[in-house]
């Protein structure tokens, strides 16, 4: 029998985060503007994984941002629980490509930041940032610091640290984009285990089709800048999904249909 932790325990039919009709104009320090977005339109559902493929420079990373609260939109809306976001900070939870610890902190103290910083009680959140790095693997490295840590390591520790104050949405922009593919494919794995214990709902950035494939409930395409969505379909293999599946015929064929909605751009980097 399964165990309790993977029973999902959210709404899938309630709408978490909606985007509607985003526009987004950089004013460069020439002078000149920008279309990074138009004409965005993202549902997210309770406890959904949805991935985004795009072309470099097609604005994935400043749609996240519009959604961490890091960069302003133009015109649009976005709304958590079908009201404004008034501070992304306690919605969202990010991590970036570059796992960007602190040095002088030990792991736990990189975890237990998001606390400081939205001065919430550290002690009620010490053994949730304990079990946290437990399930990603590093129990016996809460008193390391960051430089002791290898690449997926570091990013592990950033991923707990983004979920550590139980954000509503985990927001990821290519976190493991950086890592070799070995490691990459067992963070993949990792992070899929995760996403069913905490049933959080993620936007995830990626430049792989096939991860964007073996981890996602949907993947949106964009189209070159200004970007927009282009195609959108839903992964239906049943979960846990093991990475002998990115080898089946049915992966290879949406794997294939990716690739022609990104074009000759796609073509060559996997
Ligand atoms: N602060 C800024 N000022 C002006 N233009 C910007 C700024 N930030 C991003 N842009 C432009 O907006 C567009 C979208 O950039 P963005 O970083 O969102 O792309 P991306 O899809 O994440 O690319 P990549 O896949 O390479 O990470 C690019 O043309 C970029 O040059
Ligand atoms: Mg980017």
């Amino acid at each position: 029998m399964q165990s309790n932790k993977f029973m999902n325990t959210v709404n899938p039919t309630t709408t978490l985060l909606s985007v509607r009709n985003l526009f987004k104009k950089y004013q460069t320090k020439a002078g000149e503007t920008v279309d990074a977005l138009t004409h965005i339109h993202v549902d997210l559902m309770d406890g959904e994984f949805v991935s985004i493929l795009g072309p470099s420079g097609c604005g994935k990373t400043t749609l996240l941002k519009i959604l961490a609260g890091i960069v302003h939109h133009s015109s649009g809306e976005v709304m958590f629980k079908g009201q404004a976001i008034s501070d992304s900070k306690n919605v969202m939870g990010v991590v970036f490509q570059s796992p960007v610890l602190l040095p002088w902190l030990t792991v736990l103290e990189n975890v237990l930041l998001p606390i400081r910083v939205l001065g919430m009680n550290r002690t009620e959140y010490l053994a949730s940032a304990i079990s946290l790095i437990e399930l990603v693997g590093l129990d016996g490295f809460e008193n390391k610091y960051p430089n002791e840590l290898s690449g997926g390591m570091q990013q592990r520790v950033s991923i707990v640290r983004a979920l550590i104050h139980d954000p509503g949405i985990l927001l990821m922009d290519e976190p493991f984009g950086a890592l070799d593919s070995l490691t990459r494919e067992r963070m993949n794995s990792e992070l899929q285990k995760i996403w069913m214990v905490k049933k959080k709902t993620v936007f995830f950035i990626t430049h792989s089709i096939s991860e964007a494939v073996f981890l996602s409930d949907r993947v949106l395409v964009m189209s070159a800048r200004p970007g927009k969505i282009i195609e959108e379909i839903r992964i239906d293999f049943p979960r846990p999904r093991h990475i002998d599946l990115t080898s089946t015929q049915e992966f290879g064929d949406i794997a294939k249909h990716l690739r022609g909605c990104l074009g000759s751009y796609e073509a060559g980097q996997e």
